[in-house]
């Protein structure tokens, strides 16, 4: 590693710990050249023990090896060459991408080069979004024109709404989301490459034009998914407005035209969404590149990322630890459930990353920002069980071994209960920002020389080959079969009418 990116991680630490006690420190020093990754370009020699043969292989100057190079290993057998077993991609780079960066031993997130405390700091959603999406932050000019044109894509049309009003009012906000999203995808034919053709995405215009479109409606579609429980609709969006405050302006206003959220509240969620748009490669970010890679239509694609994003070991991690901060209730109970995560009982909901074995630079940003919103919505008791979690797994060899540390989800769900969201809306809160990522990875992915379409290979461990068994000869005993499914006294009703003669 370079001396001043070292300079620039401890730096980053010491600004971490001055933050702490109320002082600030920046980093100023002259941007050098990255570090080569894994080593950089050059070659590999295997041996292989089996034959004793001996290959070399390329080494990309991103420290990577084309895995396809191993086919040429071979020792026998069905004659096939060797492959890499990774599951979970722990150590597989799928795609080239220039669009954010992650070292998650020095806890380092850039977009398109730029530190996320700065972006946080100085920038705002809309300019990070353009940011992300293009690679340079916009001139005032084009930040206009972006800004403008996503604005004007706010609205809904009927259907998709009277699609989100078909579902049951206790049905979960992602659920809405994702309908809603789901049905966009059903209003756009002339965007889709199954009705127009696999070269429609060629247009940048086109490509452009879904990006815009996109954006501008999850947040219509999450004020929808927030009011599907008070059953009320949200205000028509206000396209003049920026978008975290017409975003607030359209779960609050009522029926206010004039009404105007808190701007410091606007700009705490701005920051919120800034922190969120972009994460690199991760569950729902690779989601939506295995769907596009199919040619499907974007909003699709979108919508089965949004559904990877919603499980508890991603982006609902926040409602997660909403849910265990409110089990736990009281200080005292914290040592109990501490013991409990050790022995493998509970879950620490908001510790842990993939990627980051040190502070998540989003959870420090994020405790700040939680500072400002109490100021304004009122102090939140929960977080003192919070900080005094976050300090009881800090000091525990079992948190430390581990290198597990909180992450973003940690105080993202404490800043989004003290400013009045319910739980299971926490994760529409994640969801609405990161159409930027996907998208720009979806950007990225069309005009990617390497891309195909994704298809990963398995280790088959399965029976080899049988003879098919009639009916009469087989023998139930052992074989695995459909579980006994749960029924209902209804059921048995029904099921009694069938076979009362
Ligand atoms: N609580 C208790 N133990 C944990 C936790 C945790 N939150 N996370 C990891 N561990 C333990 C795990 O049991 C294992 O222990 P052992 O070595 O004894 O088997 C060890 O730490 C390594 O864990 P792992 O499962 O191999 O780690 P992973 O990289 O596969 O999983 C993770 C990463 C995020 C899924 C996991 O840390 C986790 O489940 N965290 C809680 C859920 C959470 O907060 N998710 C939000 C992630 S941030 C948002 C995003 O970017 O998606």
């Amino acid at each position: 590693m370079a001396y001043s990116d070292v300079a620039a991680s401890r730096l980053a630490v010491l600004t971490r710990q001055l933050n702490d006690v109320g002082i600030t420190a920046e980093f100023t020093g002259a941007v050098e050249e990255r570090p080569a990754p894994g080593g950089g370009r050059g070659t590999l020699t295997v041996v292989d023990n089996r034959t004793g043969k001996k290959y070399t292989l390329e080494i990309s100057e991103g420290g990577t090896v084309n895995a396809s190079q191993l086919k040429q290993i071979k020792a026998g057998g069905d004659g096939v060459g060797l492959r890499t077993y990774d599951p979970g991609y722990t150590n597989t780079s799928a795609v080239i991408s220039r669009i954010s960066f992650i070292d998650g031993e020095l806890g380092i997130l850039r977009y398109r080069g730029y530190p996320i405390e700065q972006l946080a700091e100085k920038s705002n959603f809309m300019e990070v979004a353009y940011l992300v999406l293009f690679g340079s932050l916009p001139t005032q000019t084009q930040f206009a024109t972006f800004n403008d044109a996503v604005m004007r894509h706010t609205a809904l049309p009927e259907q998709v709404i009277a699609a989100m009003d078909a579902l049951p009012m206790d049905a979960h906000p992602m659920g809405v989301l994702m309908t809603g999203l789901c049905a966009l995808s059903t209003m756009h034919p002339e965007a889709n490459p199954a009705l127009a053709g696999q070269n429609v995405y060629k247009s940048r215009e086109m490509q452009d034009k879904q990006i815009v479109r996109l954006l501008g409606k999850v947040a219509t579609l999450g004020a929808y998914a927030y009011h599907k429980s008070t059953g009320r609709r949200p205000a028509p969006p206000q396209q003049h407005l920026d978008y975290a405050t017409n975003f607030l302006y359209m779960l609050d206003a009522g029926s206010s035209p004039n009404y105007r959220p808190h701007p410091r509240l606007a700009r705490a969620l701005d920051i919120m969404f800034t922190l969120h748009a972009e994460h690199e490669m991760n569950c729902s970010t690779a989601a939506v590149r295995h769907l596009a890679s199919s040619g499907v239509d974007v909003y699709t694609a979108v919508t089965g990322a949004v559904g990877a994003l919603y499980g508890p070991l991603h982006g609902g991690a926040n409602e997660a630890v909403l849910k265990m901060l409110a089990r736990i209730g009281k200080l005292e109970n914290i040592p109990a459930f501490i013991q409990a995560v050790k022995s493998k009982k509970e879950k620490l909901f908001g510790f842990g990353h993939r990627v980051y074995r040190n502070f998540d630079p989003r959870a420090k940003i994020i405790k700040d920002v939680s500072e400002e919103v109490f100021k304004i919505a009122g102090y939140d008791p929960m977080i003192e069980i919070a900080k005094a979690l976050q300090d009881a797994a800090l000091s525990d060899e079992y948190f430390t071994s581990r290198k597990l540390y909180p992450n973003v989800d940690f105080y993202s769900g404490v800043v989004y209960r003290a400013m009045g969201f319910p739980p299971q809306f926490f994760t529409v809160l994640f969801a609405i920002p990161r159409i930027v990522g996907y998208t720009a990875h979806w950007r990225e992915q069309l005009v990617d020389p390497d891309t195909k379409i994704l298809r990963p290979q398995q280790d088959y461990k399965g029976v080899w080959l049988r003879n098919y068994t009639p009916v009469a000869e087989r023998n139930a005993e052992g074989a695995d079969t459909l579980a006994k499914l749960p029924t209902s006294n209804a059921y048995q009703r029904r099921v009694a009418g069938d076979h009362w003669a």
